[in-house]
């Protein structure tokens, strides 16, 4: 099984990434979860995710809570996506399962350490804070992490925070600089692949027959989710963008982009949180990313489909 860390904002899309990882163990072994604050306050992403392992049937899972704001700038948050609660939706009780003592930053670091070198995934889904923070702090785990698969960025799909920014990478421009920059291998699930991870009716209706606990809970967390997305895009359904980062895990075939150069806009204000992707090769910087560009979204939808039905 692949061993990841998840570090997570949620967040009804990172719920359903949670899910889908916890619901696969011969495939995925999550060593911790550490929240980050992002789509709402930490305190809140913190809680949300016990919430969420607990809806797994897993309240045994470690979960620390890691930074309560990015590197150098005030946290923008998104209760008009997510939600006061950051989970709005379904009906899910408090957690009762305990947040772990230690930050989510030194978890980070001991685990890197404790693990052979090349042993450990990190799976971001929210701002790269709690990563960038590690990094810094103890350069000496950054060539033993294995890879980086995270959800950020868009190039086609360009911007869902600004025009020319994704929420993720918006928030902590300077962490996502320092995490793209960092050497480590690379595998960025930006807008133009999750736009196409598109949760219609039929999807939903699918989560909903389940006629589980959690099958319900994420049909009403994407009830809630659509609301937003459906008016801002008038698409066909709410775009699941974290899930792609565990579905990628599992199913790598379902996924195809290029492995090119991305560089993160720190400077300027009208771009800030820019994920600049060579697609095109027109360039001679290095690529450093594999970034993805397309899914077979059926065989997603099945595949998380089928999981959900385990929990
Ligand atoms: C990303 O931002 C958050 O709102 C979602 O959870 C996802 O991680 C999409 O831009
Ligand atoms: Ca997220």
């Amino acid at each position: 099984a692949e061993r990841i860390i998840i570090d997570t904002d949620p967040g009804q899309d990172d719920a359903v990434a949670i899910l889908l990882a916890l619901a696969s163990p011969d495939e995925i072994e999550v060593l911790g979860i550490t929240a980050v604050a992002g789509n709402v306050p930490l305190a809140l992403t913190a809680r949300n995710a016990r919430i969420v392992c607990e809806l797994a049937g897993r309240p045994d899972m470690k979960v620390f809570a890691g930074c309560d704001r990015p590197l150098r700038h005030e946290l923008v948050t998104a209760e008009q996506v997510h939600g006061k609660s950051g989970l709005d939706g379904p009906d899910l009780p408090e957690p009762t399962m305990p947040l772990q003592g230690a930050h989510g930053v030194d978890f980070i670091i001991e685990t890197l350490r404790a693990e052979p070198a090349g042993t450990v995934t990190l799976c971001p889904l929210g701002p790269l804070t709690n990563i960038a923070t590690a990094f810094e702090r103890a350069p000496d785990i950054v060539s033993r992490v294995k890879r980086i698969v995270l959800m950020g960025g868009a190039y086609f799909e360009v911007g869902n925070i600004t025009p020319a920014a994704e929420f993720n990478i918006y928030v902590d421009p300077e962490a996502a600089a320092l995490v793209f920059g960092a050497g480590v291998p690379l595998v960025v699930l930006p807008l133009d692949v999750t736009h196409k991870a598109l949760v219609t009716k039929p999807r939903n209706d699918a989560f909903r027959a389940l006629g589980n606990r959690a099958g319900t809970a994420v049909a009403e967390m994407t009830d809630f989710f659509e609301r937003f997305d459906l008016a801002k895009y008038g698409s066909d359904g709410a775009p699941l963008h974290d899930p792609c980062v565990t579905a990628y895990l599992l199913r790598p075939d379902l996924f195809s982009g290029r492995y090119i150069n991305v560089e993160i806009e720190t400077v300027s204000p009208l771009t800030r949180g820019m994920t600049v992707a060579d697609w095109w090769g027109v360039t001679d910087r290095a690529p450093n990313a594999t970034f993805i560009g397309d899914l077979d979204a059926d065989g997603f939808f099945s595949l998380l489909t089928e999981r959900l039905a385990r929990l």
